[in-house]
């Protein structure tokens, strides 16, 4: 029995559906197939008790196969396999290359996040005639979706929280990463609150160690960022790294909160996507979802998960607000991408909340204008490290250049002529120097 079907002799309802891209030395054909039939009930020989009927309600299926014109001559992977066993009788090694849907029946691995990358994210990446072999896409059924919660704060959650709904989040990542006592590190949260950041954050570096225990930096930090408050009249967020052992993660989460923590984050491709799914289902505070290690997933054209996928994932496990990568910034990713993985914050998942999409790496003020120009509104984060904590007059200055930067994009003004006014500003585009349109 075949596992080629049409979508429309398949009930959608019951199917997750997955887009891959292949290359292979196969007849296209052939490797769809075995992807499908690899990736549930099948192996490489048809065993006896996969009877029809069983494959029928348990194999995924081959939906559609876009053929691609690639010149390719040699493997994209490694691969231990004689690329000759594929040879035409001229001798010739043809790689063909093509987007594949398949859908796979949920019935085999239910919503739960490990077992639904095991079965479409799993064996497939070591498969050796799979020259190259990434995970573009999934689509869910609405009974799917059903099943999971989504972020519980999301956007407006998160604005709610600060009370600013009319601009871009202001935020910025406490440097250096590690080695700070609590007592500098709560001073540098009290600077950059006091220039007036929305959000503050650990960086992915800083968990819970001896030197800097989460108790005593929660409380540090949220004693400090009141009295910050009481100054200002406005609220930071503050993010607390939570990553750890599994085990512990619910423990810290209690203990910042019970601090007065107002956010908390996780370190979602090391410490699991499944542990920050359990975290958002517990926590009180929204969830800053930092995506350090995932590029390894996403980064190469070759093989992996798209990084729009992974942010898709990510909502669907619950992220409140998401690293996507930057724009105009020092990561990997073209602006393109970039913007296609902020579309994946909230494109429709059924009742799954939008989540807030973060703009991190490599930002400083001068990059106002190109954030707001490329994302074209402001449901979004704009994160700064050494963009605010090495402005030359502190953190405080760095973060009040990033205010000032932001209430000139939004008004349509020159950073350059708005900095005439404003000392931070102009102190920052002298030190960063290239302002981006
Ligand atoms: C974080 C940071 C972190 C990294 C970035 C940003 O959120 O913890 O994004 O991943 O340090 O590169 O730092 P800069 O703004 O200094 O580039």
């Amino acid at each position: 029995m075949s596992l080629f079907r049409k979508p429309s002799e398949i009930n959608i309802e019951d199917y997750v559906i997955a887009t891959y891209y292949l290359e292979t030395p196969m007849k296209i054909e052939e490797a769809a197939e075995a992807l499908a039939a690899e990736q549930s009930s099948g192996t490489w020989q048809r065993v006896g008790y996969e009877t029809d009927e069983l494959r029928e309600k348990y194999a995924a299926k081959v939906l559609d196969i876009k053929v691609l014109d690639k010149n390719i001559e040699s493997p994209s992977l490694p691969s231990a396999i004689k690329m000759e066993e594929f040879a035409s009788p001229s001798g010739d090694v043809e790689y063909n290359v093509a987007i594949l849907k398949i859908a796979f029946p949920y019935i085999n691995f239910g919503p739960k996040m490990p077992n639904l990358f095991t079965a479409v994210a799993g064996n497939v990446f070591e498969m050796a005639a799979f020259t190259a072999i990434k995970l573009l896409d999934l689509e869910f059924p609405k009974t799917y979706l059903k099943e999971f919660k989504g972020p519980r704060f999301g956007i407006k959650g998160t604005r709610d929280v600060l009370g600013v709904y009319e601009r871009p989040l202001v935020g910025a990542i406490i440097k250096p990463c590690v080695g700070l006592s609590t007592d500098d590190l709560a001073q540098l949260a009290y600077e950059g609150a006091k220039g007036g950041l929305d959000f503050i954050k650990d960086d992915e570096l800083i968990a819970d160690t001896k030197y800097s225990t989460l108790k005593e930096r929660s409380k540090k930090v949220m004693a400090a960022l009141m009295r910050a408050e009481e100054e200002t009249g406005e609220k930071t967020m503050y993010a607390f790294n939570l990553t750890d052992r599994v085990d512990r993660i619910k423990e810290l989460h209690d203990i910042v909160v019970g601090n007065g923590a107002n956010c908390v984050m996780i370190n979602v491709a090391t410490a699991g996507i499944s542990a920050m799914r359990v975290l958002a289902e517990y926590s009180e505070v929204p969830i800053h979802c930092h995506r350090d290690f995932a590029p390894a997933w996403s980064r190469s054209q070759y093989v992996g998960i798209s990084a729009q996928l992974l942010t898709k994932l990510f909502r669907l496990a619950g992220a409140d607000q998401i690293h996507i990568g930057a724009i105009a910034g020092k990561l990997y990713e073209s602006d393109e991408e970039v913007l296609k993985s902020i579309e994946e914050c909230a494109n429709d998942l059924g009742d799954i909340t939008l989540s807030l999409p973060v703009s991190s790496g490599g930002q400083w003020a001068g990059k106002t204008p190109v954030n707001l120009r490329k994302i074209g509104h402001s449901d979004f984060l704009h994160l700064s490290g050494g963009g605010i904590y090495a402005h030359p007059g502190g953190a405080e200055a760095g973060a009040r250049s990033v205010r000032q930067a932001w209430d000139a994009t939004l008004k349509g003004i020159k950073l350059e002529e708005y900095a005439k006014e404003k000392e931070e500003l102009a102190t920052g585009i002298r030190h960063y120097v290239k302002v981006l349109y």
